[in-house]
Formats: structure tokens, C-alpha cells, sequence
């Protein structure tokens, strides 16, 4: 089985006589150290507990942030390529001081976690911008979100008291602990990650089935954290998922399993960071098509492989697979990418979820362009939000 990335899989929850403690403890602290949390830092929150992002134990020092941002590393020189931070506002953070533990509570059923403040220290999210999403555009929806974070970063280990509370997917909500159990298991050596925010299409089919057919098994594993608002919601695709997975691939060959981070849409990047991710999760191997992560025309199409070049395999431990841009080709009768198809432009549909969004406005998508019973759910969905 493939190691955690730095060695060992982190677990950050606190059980029976922690747990008794630290709850005393919450009910002790008084509201000037409390922070409420927002989704995404929720769904960070929970990831570094859960080891999803290991060998994170907390949200970033100063230290592990710039070094981050400036050489796609860890201060101890693992690469790491997105900043994982705690952000608060000037008022909220006032009362903070280092070396204080701070409840950090969420919504109604209040109490998650303590965080055992380390540093607190201001940033440049306009740097951040530039160097993790290569614009300050505050068009583009992951510099959007930077913007209307806090300017003030708490940096320290957390310990996880309850787990954020959870009403959909409860199924498919697999630790890596327990994805690492499920591939052994099954005897699976090599196994090939999918990181999804989209309904699947064929070009999603095809690289599938391609990937499949060199390894032992596939992690299908869709983001399900916040994603931006035009994005098709995760309930939605994940009937997708399903409806793929009982029509198109054997059931012993396939883990469908969510990944409750949240999108940054930071290209590049965020490719490494989602590999680095299903590594956690057990993977070997984690699939790179066109364009990854990426929104609009912020990155070059294959950016997001030529990013790897940064690491040598032995550091980064999961080896990515690259998938050209991959289309329906009328001539050739299938799925075909520019490395396996003679034809000419004209004769191919180019896939992608923007072009899904397209075609669901004319309330039709061609067979072509995704399985008529994936169609079937989109539509169904399309017709009932719009009335
Ligand atoms: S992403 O933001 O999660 O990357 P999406 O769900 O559309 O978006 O893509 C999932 C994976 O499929 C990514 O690795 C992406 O590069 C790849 N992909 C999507 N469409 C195509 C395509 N037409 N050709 C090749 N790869 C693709």
C-alpha cells in the first residue's frame, strides 16, 4: 500500500477520554475565544483530520504558508502546492493570543474542533493571487473567495472534537483510512484516482476506461465542498456517477467515494494538491486530462500537467496519468483524442462541463455527448429548477 505523503496518515480526532476532556474544555472557553467557521474552512477542518491532507496537522504557520506560495513546498521541503489557512477578521481574532486554544464552532450543532494557536500573522492575499492563482482578477472564483476571507491567518495543530455534521452522501463518505482498507481488501496494488467537480460526460468516460485499463481498480472521487454557483450541484452529479457506474463499469472493479474538500480553481496547482489528496486516499495513480481545475481561460489547457515537471516521482509518490483533450469524433465513430484520431476539427464535439451547461439550456443533450440516462437525470433536474 502506498504511503501517506510525508509517511504516515494524520489522524486528528479526539476519542473517549480526549474527547470527554476537550469537550469540558469547549464548554470552559469563553466567547472571545471562539471562532464560527465558514464551509470551506469546515471542509479543510475536517480533511486535515481525517488525514485526506496528511501530513497537515493543522492550518499553516507563516512558514509552511510562504513557502507554500513561493516554492510549492513545505517548509520541510515536501512538495506542497495550495495553501491550506485558517482566516479570520481583524475583530474576531483581537482576543487571539498565541499559544491560546481556540473553539472553532460551526452552525447549529456548534462544537468542532480546537486549534491550538500557534501563529497568527497577516497576509497578501493580492500575492497569494498572483502566485497560487496566477491573476488577482477578482473574476476568477477562487481569487473571489481569497477576497472575502479575513486578513488574518491562524496558524496551529488542530484536534477534531465532533465531526461536521453530515446529511447527504453518508454512504460514500470514506475516510482514507477506510478507502486504504477497501483497496486492500480487494487485493488492488494500483490504483488510479478521479477528482471530478462535474456531471460525467463521455470524455470523462473514455479517459476512465483508458486509465482502468492499466491498473486494478478506480477511485471515482467528486468534490463535494463548495463548488462556485454556475457549477451543476453535487446531489445531481452524483446520481450521475451512479447511473455511469451501473450502466458502464464493473462493480468490483470501482470505489465511488466523495471528497469533501472545496474547489480553488487554481489550475496547476490544484492538480498537484487533488494528487497529493488521493495519495492520502490510497491511490497510485491520479488522472490529469485537459485543462484540470481550471475555469475560463485563466491556464493554458495542459498546464496542468507540465506543472509536474516541478517533482521528481520518488517526492511526490503517485504517479499522474495525462490525458489530451479527448472528443467525440464523427469520422472515427467514438471517443478519440488528438494522439489517436487523423481527422480534422470540423468532424469532432468537443466535451466539457461548460458545453453541458450549454446543451442543458436547449433542454437536449446528444447521445454523443453523454449516455442518455446520465442526459435523462440532468434534464430532469434542468426542467425542475427552472420552474
Ligand atoms: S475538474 O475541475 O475537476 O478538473 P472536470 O470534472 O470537468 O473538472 O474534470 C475531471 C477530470 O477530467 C480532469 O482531470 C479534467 O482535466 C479531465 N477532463 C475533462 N474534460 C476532458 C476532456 N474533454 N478531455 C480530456 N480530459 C478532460
Amino acid at each position: 500500500m502506498i504511503k501517506a505523503h510525508g509517511g504516515s496518515l494524520v489522524n486528528c480526532i479526539a476519542e473517549d477520554e480526549e474527547r470527554r476532556e476537550l469537550l469540558e474544555k469547549a464548554r470552559s472557553l469563553k466567547d472571545s475565544r471562539r471562532l464560527e467557521l465558514g464551509p470551506r474552512e469546515v471542509s479543510d477542518l475536517e480533511m486535515i483530520a481525517i488525514g485526506g491532507y496528511s501530513p497537515l496537522e493543522g492550518f499553516m504557520t507563516r512558514e509552511d504558508y510562504e513557502s507554500t506560495l513561493r516554492y510549492m513546498r513545505l517548509a520541510s521541503g515536501l512538495p506542497w502546492t495550495v495553501p491550506v489557512t485558517l482566516a479570520a477578521f481583524r475583530e474576531e481574532a483581537r482576543g487571539f493570543r498565541e499559544g491560546d486554544d481556540i473553539l472553532l464552532t460551526h452552525g447549529e450543532k456548534g462544537v468542532l474542533a480546537i486549534l491550538h494557536l500557534e501563529e497568527k500573522f497577516e497576509y497578501d492575499k493580492r500575492l497569494e493571487g498572483e502566485l497560487v492563482y496566477g491573476t488577482t482578477d477578482e473574476a476568477h472564483p477562487g481569487v473571489e473567495a481569497l477576497y472575502r476571507r479575513g486578513q488574518v491567518l491562524l496558524g496551529g495543530k488542530i484536534t477534531l472534537i465532533n465531526r461536521p455534521e453530515h446529511r447527504d452522501f453518508l454512504p460514500y463518505r470514506l475516510d482514507p483510512a477506510q478507502t486504504r482498507r477497501i483497496f486492500r481488501d480487494r487485493g488492488w496494488r494500483r490504483i488510479v484516482g478521479f477528482q471530478t467537480r462535474n456531471p460525467v460526460h463521455r470524455a470523462h468516460e473514455y479517459i476512465l476506461k483508458s486509465a482502468l485499463e492499466i491498473v486494478d481498480g478506480l477511485l471515482l472521487h467528486p468534490i463535494v465542498g463548495e463548488t462556485k454557483k454556475d457549477d451543476i450541484p453535487a446531489d445531481v452529479r452524483m446520481r450521475c456517477y451512479q447511473v455511469l457506474l451501473e450502466e458502464s463499469f464493473p462493480e468490483e472493479r470501482v470505489v465511488l467515494a466523495v471528497n469533501p474538500s472545496s474547489m480553488r480553481y487554481a489550475g496547476p496547482r490544484e492538480a498537484v494538491f487533488h494528487a497529493i489528496i488521493r495519495k492520502n486516499y490510497g491511490c497510485t495513480h491520479f488522472i490529469v486530462g485537459r485543462d484540470h481545475a481550471g475555469v475560463g481561460n485563466y491556464y493554458p489547457p495542459l498546464a496542468a500537467q507540465e506543472i509536474f515537471q516541478e517533482f521528481s516521482r520518488e517526492e511526490l509518490g503517485i504517479t499522474p496519468l495525462f490525458f489530451d483533450n479527448s472528443f467525440y469524433c464523427k469520422r472515427c465513430g467514438g471517443m478519440a483524442s488528438v494522439k489517436t484520431c487523423p481527422h480534422s476539427n470540423g468532424d469532432r464535439l468537443s466535451l466539457s462541463g461548460t458545453r453541458v451547461r450549454e446543451f442543458l439550456k436547449k433542454g437536449e443533450i446528444p447521445g454523443e455527448f453523454t449516455r442518455p440516462a446520465v442526459a435523462e437525470v440532468l434534464v430532469q433536474w434542468w426542467r425542475r429548477s427552472a420552474c
